[in-house]
C-alpha cells in the first residue's frame, strides 16, 4: 500500500466505534499503522484496516489512568518503533442538568476529554518530535453551549486550551498540535440524541446530511496529520456541514 502516510505509527484513542473508528480507517488507508486505545473491543475497526489493506493493533486501554496510557503509548514504541501521530478522539460523559450532576458525572468527560489528551500528548511527546503531530477533537457546543451538556461542554472547552496551549508550546519542538470540531452521527451522538433532535440538528446545517466517520471526518484528520499542513497549527477545522451547533 503507498500514501500520504505511509511508514508512520498513528495512536487513535476511541476509535472501536463512531468517529474515531472513521478516522483509523482513513489513516490506515493512507498508509498509517494504527494502534486502537479504548475500553471497547476494536475487534470491528481491525476487521476494517485489515479489509482495506492497512496494518492496525489495539488494547483495552482506560484513558483515564495515566499508568494505563504510558503503558499503552510504551507498547506501541516497543512494537513499532515510535509514534508519529496522535488523535484524542475518546470520550465519556455524563449528560443532565448541572445542579443533579454527581462528583463522578462532573469528572467522567475531564478525566476521558483534556486529562487524558494530556496523559496522551505527555506520553507521546519524547517520540512526537521533530515532526509529530497531534488532533483534538472538540464540539461544536463549545460556541453556545447546549442544556444538559454542561459537563461535557466544559471538558471539551478546556480540550480547545490544551490545543491552543500545547500548539504554542510545542511548534519549537517541531510538534503541529490542532484540533477538528465534527458532526457525524455516530453510537455517542445516537445515545445522546433521540430522532427528533439529531434531525433538528440537521435542519440548522448548512450542508444537510451527518458527516461520515471515515470520509468527512477521517480524510479531514489526513490532511491534518500529513505533508500538506506542516504550516498548519493550533487552529481548529470544523467538520460540521457549516454549522450545526453555532446558529
Ligand atoms: N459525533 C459527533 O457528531 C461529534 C460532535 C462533536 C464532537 N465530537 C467528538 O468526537 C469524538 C468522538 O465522538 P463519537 O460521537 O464517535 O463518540 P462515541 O461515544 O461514539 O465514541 C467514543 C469512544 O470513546 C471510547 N471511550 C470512552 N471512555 C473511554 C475510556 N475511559 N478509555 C478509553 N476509551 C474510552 C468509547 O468506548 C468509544 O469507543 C469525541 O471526542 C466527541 O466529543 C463528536
Amino acid at each position: 500500500m503507498t500514501g500520504v502516510l505511509d511508514g508512520r505509527v498513528a495512536i487513535v484513542t476511541g476509535a472501536a466505534r463512531g468517529v474515531g473508528r472513521g478516522i483509523a480507517v482513513a489513516l490506515a488507508r493512507e498508509g498509517a499503522r494504527v494502534a486502537v486505545a479504548d475500553v471497547l473491543s476494536a475487534d470491528d475497526v481491525l476487521a476494517d484496516v485489515e479489509a482495506a489493506g492497512g496494518e492496525a493493533c489495539a488494547a483495552i486501554c482506560d484513558i483515564r489512568d495515566s499508568a494505563q496510557v504510558d503503558a499503552f503509548v510504551a507498547a506501541v514504541v516497543e512494537r513499532w518503533g515510535t509514534v508519529d501521530v496522535l488523535v484524542n478522539n475518546a470520550i465519556a460523559t455524563a449528560i443532565g442538568p448541572l445542579h443533579e450532576l454527581s462528583d463522578d458525572d462532573l469528572l467522567l468527560g475531564f478525566a476521558t476529554g483534556p486529562l487524558a489528551s494530556a496523559y496522551f500528548m505527555r506520553a507521546c511527546f519524547p517520540h512526537l518530535r521533530d515532526g509529530g503531530r497531534v488532533v483534538n477533537l472538540r464540539s461544536g457546543t463549545e460556541q453556545n453551549g447546549l442544556p444538559g451538556y454542561t459537563a461535557y461542554v466544559a471538558a471539551k472547552a478546556a480540550v480547545g486550551g490544551l490545543t491552543r496551549a500545547a500548539a504554542r508550546e510545542w511548534g519549537r519542538h517541531g510538534i503541529n498540535v490542532n484540533a477538528v470540531v465534527p458532526f457525524a452521527v455516530s453510537e455517542g451522538t445516537l445515545s445522546a440524541l433521540d430522532d427528533d433532535q439529531v434531525a433538528g440538528v440537521l435542519r440548522q446545517l448548512s450542508i444537510r446530511r451527518p458527516g461520515d466517520p471515515e470520509t468527512d471526518i477521517g480524510r479531514a484528520v489526513v490532511y491534518l496529520v500529513g505533508p500538506d499542513s506542516s504550516y498548519v497549527t493550533g487552529t481548529t477545522l470544523m467538520l460540521d456541514g457549516g454549522g450545526a451547533f453555532f446558529s
